[in-house]
């Protein structure tokens, strides 16, 4: 029987292409970049499976174009390049990577909070512009991270994940989430609900935002968010950049509003070179990069194929975001 045909777009961990070469007639897209839209389009037209990015675009027209697609794998926890409900109405299934990212997450954020707090790139770029000519009581100073205040906007997995790291620099811990709340983590790692996102802000010394990217969470932080701030705050986000209004960003740390930012994401990817964030001095911005410890990326390829190849079975995917195409 013909091997069902599928699409890879990036290269990634190669016993997770291996995995899926031996069960089916792969086709990698080899560059550093994505496949572009128009050639994405034609790629798809007779597969079966796509492995993909969360820089690849799924949607109604892409699908469309896509007769025989049994399944889409991203290779993310994120989905929100994927339009689930076209995926779903066409009984095509979507699996994504949660779980196997979560503490690698985490501690890159929280080493974003403590870069920002501790001017740990800008101490950097002192000492490599030859700036630093002595010790100073009043040079590169920054914001103690223990004993501080952490607010959390979105306490899943992440959240959970920064509130631990949080627990042993002995921080008190807040946090909002609009989903649920969650009595039995509050106990276990001490955290203090708090009911209204202002509130929380106003509380804290760093917000850390973990929500998913939806149109509730849709710059969920901008211009009131930031004056609900403490002047000394310290804003994370290594979530999705459209969680954060970039120019309320860039109005917020230019003016001095709040002490900082540290980014892993931002509103467009990448960064324009002309964007005015990459002005100023008290923001620091990683190219998406979380998630990218070499372990982990190996366990997200293989989860990732896992998902591909099940789907291409008609089994439900170790994990699925839509389930219900096979509960029909
Ligand atoms: C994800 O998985 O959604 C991250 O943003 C990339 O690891």
């Amino acid at each position: 029987m013909a091997k069902p045909k599928v699409f890879v777009t990036r290269k990634m961990a190669q016993e997770a292409l291996d995995k899926i070469a031996a069960a089916t007639e792969m086709e990698l897209w080899e560059d550093e970049l994505p496949p572009p839209r128009d050639i994405l389009m034609k790629k798809v037209q007779d597969i079966e499976g796509l492995l993909c990015l969360l820089t690849d675009k799924i949607d109604g027209e892409l699908l469309d174009a896509a007769p025989k697609l049994k399944v889409v794998s991203n290779m993310a926890v994120g989905f929100d390049n994927i339009v689930v409900p076209e995926a779903t109405k066409r009984g095509v299934l979507v699996g994504n990577t949660p779980g196997v990212l979560t503490e690698t997450t985490a501690d890159f954020a929280f080493a974003l909070l403590m870069s920002a707090a501790r001017q740990v790139v800008a101490s950097d770029n002192y000492t490599r512009q030859g700036k630093w000519k002595t010790w100073g009581p009043m040079i590169l100073l920054g914001h103690d991270i223990h004993h501080a205040t952490l607010g959390i906007v979105g306490c899943g997995r992440i959240g959970i994940e920064m509130a631990k790291r949080a627990r042993g620099f002995d921080m008190k811990i807040l946090y909002y989430d609009m989903i649920r709340r969650k009595p039995e983590e509050e106990k276990e790692y001490g955290l203090e609900f708090v009911p209204n996102l202002h509130d929380l802000l106003s509380r804290s010394d760093f917000v850390t935002v973990h929500v998913a990217l939806t149109e509730q969470t849709r710059h969920i932080i901008s211009t009131a968010e930031f004056k609900a701030m403490k002047p000394t705050a310290i804003l994370v986000n290594a979530a999705r950049g459209p969680v954060v209004d970039p120019d309320a960003l860039y109005q917020a740390v230019k003016s001095k509003q709040i002490f900082g930012a540290a980014l892993d994401v931002t509103e467009p990817e990448p960064i324009n070179m002309d964007n005015p964030l990459l002005t100023v001095d008290n923001v620091i911005i990683a190219p998406h990069i979380a998630s990218a410890s070499f372990a982990t990326r190996t366990l997200m390829a293989n989860m990732a194929a896992a998902n591909l190849l099940a789907g291409l079975k008609g089994e439900m995917p170790p994990n699925c975001v839509n389930p219900e195409v096979l509960k029909k």
